[in-house]
């Protein structure tokens, strides 16, 4: 008992140190990691299920119609390592076409990975699963059975476009490093096209998205004694074209103190809290991005309206 209050403080701590960070620079921002806490992924499902979210419902297209020609360069009885899985979904479209033998899903959710494994059992018994807790932005050790079989990495959703263009790099290195030798790496991005489309994405018309960027605050005041009142905060998401990205913002409607364990944070009206960045792509510079992480770009499959792209890395 005394161990796991323990680490629930501590989690608490680490939330509240990596939110002070960001609020107290002059130009403050949240760490986007903070967003899926348990009430933040029932959001986030709800938004890939959102009309104006072409993303997700895109790439399971693509996904489904690039599974059978991945069989060329994808060896049988590979192992599958899926970067930030809250869920078997979209994996579980490769499985069977794929022959997968393994399974590893890395995220920071507990309770997703627990879910998901439990569910693995029942659908998919065959498939061993080895759930790893973590960031996967942090060095992964694969599991010793797993790097005795053929790898293939997973990382969909357009999460690479989270990452800023260094980030990304360091990242993909660190992928080709983890997967190692003969590996490949399957990326989702999600293409650059009318903002107008993009705007809605990450504004929809039911306010998921609104509630979704809102959630980080609420969470600050259930784990890290905040007092947002959130309603004192609006939901901006705004096209940078110089960065090619939508940044998603909460912007003090009001001159507003906020605490924040123990700190005194400072809000002018109209100042924001800047949250999230998803950056698109053209399929030159997804290529680019890759090739400075060392990764060839073996081939990009997209949907007939060009609107997300899937690429396979070698
Ligand atoms: N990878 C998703 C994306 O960039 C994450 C996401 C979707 C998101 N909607 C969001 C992140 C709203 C923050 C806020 O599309």
């Amino acid at each position: 008992m005394q161990s796991v209050e323990k680490t629930r403080a501590s989690i608490g701590e680490g939330i509240a140190a990596d939110a002070l960070a960001g609020l107290l620079s002059p130009r403050k921002s949240l760490p986007p990691k903070l967003f899926y806490d348990e009430a933040g992924c029932v959001l986030f499902g709800e938004i890939t299920r959102l009309p104006e979210y072409y993303l997700t419902r895109t790439e399971r297209e693509i996904l489904v119609s690039l599974a059978p020609e991945l069989d060329g360069f994808v060896a049988r009885r590979s192992s599958l390592v899926e970067y930030g899985a809250s869920d078997e979904a979209k994996a579980a479209l490769l499985f069977a076409p794929l022959d997968i033998a393994g399974y590893v899903p890395i995220d920071i959710a507990a309770d997703a990975l627990a879910s998901l494994k439990a569910r693995m059992a029942q659908a998919f018994p065959a498939i061993r699963v080895h759930p790893i807790l973590a960031d996967f932005l942090d060095p992964i050790t694969l599991p010793r059975d797993v790097l005795g079989t053929p790898r293939l990495g997973f990382f969909p959703g357009s999460t690479i476009g989270n990452l800023d263009p260094p980030a990304a790099i360091g990242f993909l290195r660190r992928v080709r490093a983890t997967l190692g030798e003969g590996a490949t790496f399957l990326v989702g991005a999600d293409l650059e096209k009318p903002t107008d489309l993009l705007l809605a994405a990450y504004d929809d018309a039911a306010g998921v998205t609104a509630a979704f960027n809102r959630n980080i605050l609420a969470r600050l005041n259930r784990e890290a004694e905040a007092d947002f009142d959130i309603e004192a905060f609006a939901h901006r998401a705004v096209w940078n074209p110089a960065e090619h990205r939508i940044e998603m913002h909460l912007e003090s409607r009001c001159d507003q103190i906020v605490h924040v364990a123990g700190k005194r944070i400072i809000f002018r009206r109209g100042e924001t809290i800047h949250t999230e960045n998803s950056h698109k792509f053209t399929e030159p510079r997804l290529m680019a991005l890759a090739m400075r992480a060392g990764w060839r770009v073996s081939r990009i499959w997209t949907d007939p309206q060009k609107l997300f792209a899937v690429a396979a890395l070698q």
